[in-house]
C-alpha cells in the first residue's frame, strides 16, 4: 500500500447545526487555522448555508460541499435539492448515503446509487458513506454489509468516475457516540474496502482512492487513526463545529 498516491481529504459534516451568521464566523475561523494544510479541506454545510459558506471560502483552500442531493434532475418533490441545483452554485463536494439518512429517512442503497449517478452527472465530488451497525459487527457482517454498500453505490460508475468519489467508513456505532473505532479496527474495514475497490476496478485504482473514516473522530484520536496506512482522511462531524479541533485534525491529516 502506498499512501502517497493519494490525498488526505477532512471534511467537516455539519448536520443540522448553524444559522448563517454562526456559519459564517465559524468558516471565518477555521480559514487561518488550515491555510498552510497539505490535504484537501471541505465544509460540508446544511443546504442554507451553502451560500454563506462559499462566500466565506473565496480565495482560500476550503471546499463546500452538500449533506445530500436528489437524483432527479427537478420536478415535483417537495423539500428536496437536485445535484443541478448544488452544482449552479458553485457546490464542489455532496455527502452521499450518509447512515443518519439510511437510518432515519429511509434511504436504501438503490436511492443512494441514484443520488451517485446524479451528483457525477453534474459534476460534483462525492463523498460515499458506508459502514455496518453495532448488530451487524457482532453478527461479523461488517466486511459483507460495507462490500454490498459500496458495490450497490458505485452500480454503473466509471473507473474514470472513480476519481470524483471518496469513500467515507463510518461505523454506525461510532457516530456521534464518542465511540471511535481503534485504529487496527479502521485500518482493517478501510483496506478490505480497498480491495472491494480493486475487484471493481482494478489494484490502480483502487489504490488512488481516498478511503476516509468517520466515526467521533477528533482532536485527540486524529493523529493516530489518520496514521493507519489506509486512513487517508476523516468525515468529522462534532469535532469540525469547532475551529480549533477541526484544525487539530486538519493538521494530523497534513502530516500523515
Ligand atoms: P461524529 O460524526 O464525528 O460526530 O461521530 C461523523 C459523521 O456522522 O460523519
Amino acid at each position: 500500500m502506498n499512501k502517497a498516491k493519494r490525498r488526505a481529504v477532512i471534511a467537516g459534516n455539519w448536520k443540522m447545526n448553524k444559522t448563517r451568521p454562526e456559519a459564517k464566523a465559524l468558516i471565518e475561523e477555521i480559514i487561518p487555522l488550515v491555510k498552510d494544510a497539505d490535504c484537501g479541506v471541505v465544509v460540508c454545510v446544511p443546504y442554507t448555508n451553502l451560500e454563506t459558506a462559499l462566500e466565506a471560502v473565496k480565495g482560500t483552500n476550503i471546499g463546500v460541499g452538500a449533506e445530500n442531493c436528489h437524483w432527479e434532475k427537478s420536478g415535483a418533490f417537495t423539500a428536496e435539492i437536485s445535484a443541478g441545483m448544488l452544482a449552479e452554485m458553485g457546490v464542489e463536494y455532496v455527502i452521499i448515503g450518509h447512515s443518519e439518512r439510511r437510518q432515519y429517512f429511509a434511504e436504501s442503497d438503490v436511492t443512494v446509487n441514484r443520488r451517485v449517478r446524479a451528483a457525477l452527472d453534474e459534476g460534483l465530488k462525492v463523498i460515499l458513506c458506508v459502514g455496518e451497525t453495532l448488530e451487524q459487527r457482532e453478527h461479523g457482517i461488517t466486511e459483507r454489509v460495507c462490500a454490498i454498500q459500496t458495490k450497490a453505490a458505485l452500480e454503473g460508475v466509471t473507473a474514470k468516475e472513480l476519481a470524483s468519489i471518496i469513500i467515507a467508513y463510518e461505523p454506525v456505532w461510532a457516530i456521534g457516540t464518542g465511540k471511535t473505532a481503534t485504529s487496527e479496527q479502521a485500518n482493517e474495514v478501510n483496506h478490505y474496502i480497498r480491495t472491494v475497490i480493486a475487484d471493481l476496478y482494478g489494484e490502480e485504482a483502487a489504490e488512488g482512492t481516498t478511503i476516509q473514516y468517520g466515526g467521533s473522530m477528533n482532536a485527540k484520536n486524529a493523529e493516530e487513526l489518520l496514521d493507519q496506512v489506509d486512513v487517508d482522511g476523516g468525515l468529522i462531524g462534532g469535532a469540525s463545529l469547532k475551529a480549533p479541533d477541526f484544525a487539530a485534525i486538519v493538521k494530523a491529516a497534513s502530516r500523515t
